[in-house]
């Protein structure tokens, strides 16, 4: 745990409130009161610290450092790169990024910079070099905080200038090493899409390219590592003249880049995570989404992770922008370290005067000073981190199932023209997983690359496409005793989105072969009958055929592929792979999954069922210690029956047999 303590406090912008230090001693003075023990500093302060080009202040850093050092707090400090400012844009414009349409961005916003911009790199090495020779070893510094959610500035967040074109082609280059072999790997045939020079290649955009799935790829996976490389370069930098370690804040399920390889030298994972609570009256769809976005930052290291941003309230970039109901700040808070946060942070401590942001959920509010709801609410919670310090020291999540989740996965399915147009894989993903969430059985979302060794299940929903290597880990895994599920649209394309031909990749796992793939209108909905209950089949029919040893559980029940399976399962090795050759509805998932979680020996902590709006998770420490954590996403008292003998590890009350929740509460137990 960094610092030894679970980190409570977050974004601090006095850079904003340099006018008026009495502000910032009282700053100090009330994150005390808070339990505030660790501030992220000038994430945006690059105009304060080089207000002129090559003229450096960090005079006033260092009176707050050395302030919070006296105070105790700690600070994690941050480059500015997300925000430029004027001097800089207006000296250089090639540091601003080329949007889709070849237009360079004008000044102004922030996350506005080319990654590739060679003035952009030396400009943020040199400030970044100041910063690190003077804060890099101050002793309540604990962490690099690069940058600011790098790619959160347009759609497709990333940059068409003509450096990147460049680095783009250069990037191919070394992965292909001929032209025709791009050729080949892209299929380029296809509509005389043949390139003969490298220079013809150029970014998708909508004017341009954007029917050349396999470019759309590859530009992606460039984009990640071209912003991967800027980070890079940051973070040896400040590592110059510093032991500590680096972050940069991600951002949920994030589209435009990919991850698992923008964690390349991320020494722990950070993000930033707003959910939409009190959506509806069900808290139950945004508390699973909260929790397998905790959870895919977690099983991107397998390891803690920092929640580097929330709002302690509302925050203001929505349509509309409900105030936290009494309890859920708490319960929110509670449930990034029930996932496996080492930290509740919030963007930010004090509301801006004026700017975007001014309205936007803070810790300190423009009035009332400490007497507000917002307030006690972050010092109850603060309060409780110190006191659950200890006892979360060295655990972590260790889930025995996981979801395949792939960014490669996410950009082929979405962007391919197929038997739907509509694909949403993040939904398709958060369905499953949320049978998962409601049974109280935590689960890593990994990647294509990640070990599945130590799982008893692996579920694939809609993996499309297949990496390299990947057949052969589910393969071993299968044949190791594990259980391997997969859906329909499974296993159709390579790393480059040519169709595989002759079989599945996985046909003798899955024991199924594919033929042809249905996706009916309302009207033609399918149905199949599963365990003495009929479920609907829609959005996606496969046709499969299973093979001599493959248990058909259910068929179609209708029309021309009446009688073709819908569920099969394979026994291969000493392990067993179902295919779920159509899509169904939540109900279905539900059921299907309770009945493989008891084939499958997971139960959730508390061995016994949960009411709807409850969810279990479990940290481990490698003693053996356990800590449990039961959370009730409900406005309104709950009862759990059947839960065996617990402590609380806060009040060390006993509890034998029943549980009660009050609304919105997590109970700690041990
Ligand atoms: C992001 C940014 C912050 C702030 C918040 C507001 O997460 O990193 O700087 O803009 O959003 O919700
Ligand atoms: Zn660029």
């Amino acid at each position: 745990m960094l610092g030894g303590r679970i980190l409570h406090g977050g974004d601090y912008n006095p850079d904003q409130w340099l006018d008026h230090p009495e502000i910032f001693e009282e700053d100090v003075k009330l994150m005390k009161a808070a339990h505030v023990n660790c501030v992220s500093l000038g994430i945006f302060a690059w105009a304060a610290l080089e207000p002129e080009e090559g003229v450096y202040q960090l005079d006033w850093m260092d009176h707050i450092i050395t302030r919070l050092e006296q105070e105790g707090i700690q600070v994690v400090l941050a480059t500015p790169s997300g925000a430029m400012p004027h001097w800089l844009t207006q000296k250089y414009p090639e540091v601003m990024q080329v949007q889709a349409d070849g237009r360079r961005n004008l000044p102004g916003k922030r996350h506005n910079f080319c990654y590739t911009s060679p003035v952009m790199r030396q400009k943020i090495t040199e400030m970044d070099r100041e910063l690190a020779k003077r804060f890099g070893r101050r002793s309540n510094v604990i962490l690099w905080h690069i940058s600011n959610e790098l790619g959160g500035n347009f759609a497709d967040s990333v940059c068409h200038c003509e450096l990147c074109q460049a680095a783009f082609r250069k990037w191919l280059k070394k992965k292909y090493g001929t032209l025709d072999n791009l050729n080949r790997a892209w299929w380029n045939y296809f509509w005389s899409h043949t390139y003969t020079d490298w220079e013809q290649i150029h970014s998708p955009v909508p004017n341009g390219e954007t029917t050349s799935t396999a470019l759309f790829l590859d530009w992606r996976r460039f984009s990640t590592e071209q912003m991967n490389d800027f980070y890079q370069l940051e973070a040896r930098t400040v590592k110059e003249y510093s032991d500590l370690p680096a972050t940069t804040n991600f951002m949920y399920f994030f589209k435009g880049l990919d991850y698992n390889r923008m964690k390349k030298g991320v020494d722990i994972i950070s993000w930033d995570n707003y959910p939409f609570w009190h959506k509806e009256k069900d808290e139950v769809p945004t508390a699973v989404k909260a929790a397998a976005s905790h959870s895919l930052m977690r099983s991107l290291n397998q390891a803690p992770f920092l929640m580097m941003e929330s709002s302690p309230s509302a925050i203001s970039w929505r349509q509309h922008n409900p105030l936290k109901r009494p309890g859920m700040h708490m319960l929110s808070g509670m449930q990034a370290l029930a996932h496996g946060s080492d930290s509740v942070q919030y963007f930010q401590w004090r509301k801006g005067r004026g700017g975007f942001e001014k309205f936007h959920g803070a810790v300190m509010d423009h009035k009332n000073g400490s007497n507000t709801r917002v307030f006690r609410d972050v010092a109850e919670l603060g309060e409780r981190l110190e006191g659950l310090g200890e006892l979360l020291s060295h655990t972590v999540n260790r889930p025995k199932a996981a979801i395949v989740f792939d960014w490669e996965n996410w950009w082929a399915l979405e962007d391919t023209q197929g038997p739907r147009l509509d694909f949403n894989y993040v939904k398709t993903i958060l369905a499953h997983y949320r049978t998962f969430w409601e049974q109280g059985i935590e689960a890593d979302l990994i990647s294509m690359d990640a070990s599945l060794e130590g799982y008893h299940l692996v579920t694939a929903p809609l993996n499309y496409l297949y990496k390299d290597g990947y057949a052969k880990r589910v393969r071993e895994f299968t044949a190791g005793g594990g259980t391997f599920v997969t859906t329909c649209f499974s296993g159709m394309v390579d790393e480059t989105d040519l169709c595989f031909t002759g079989h599945h990749p996985l046909y003798d796992v899955l024991g199924i072969e594919q033929e042809e793939i249905d996706a009916p209108s309302e009207e033609f909905e399918n149905r199949f009958t599963y365990e003495g209950t009929v479920y609907p089949a829609q959005n996606l029919c496969e046709i499969v055929h299973a093979a001599e040893d493959t248990e058909v559980l259910a068929s179609y029940e209708t029309d021309f592929y009446a009688g073709a399976p819908v569920i099969t399962r394979h026994a291969f090795g000493k392990g067993r792979a179902y295919y779920l050759a159509a899509e169904s509805g939540l109900e279905f998932l539900r059921d299907f999954y309770r009945k493989l979680f008891v084939e499958t020996g997971l139960e959730n902590a508390l061995k016994t069922e949960l009411p709807y709006g409850v969810t279990v998770t479990e940290r481990l420490g490698e003693d053996g210690k356990r800590v449990i954590f039961v959370m009730n996403f409900k406005n309104e008292p709950v009862r759990i029956e059947g839960t065996g003998s617990w402590t609380d590890a806060e009040t060390k009350a006993a509890y034998d047999g029943t549980l009660l929740l009050e609304p919105f509460e997590c109970k700690v137990l041990i």
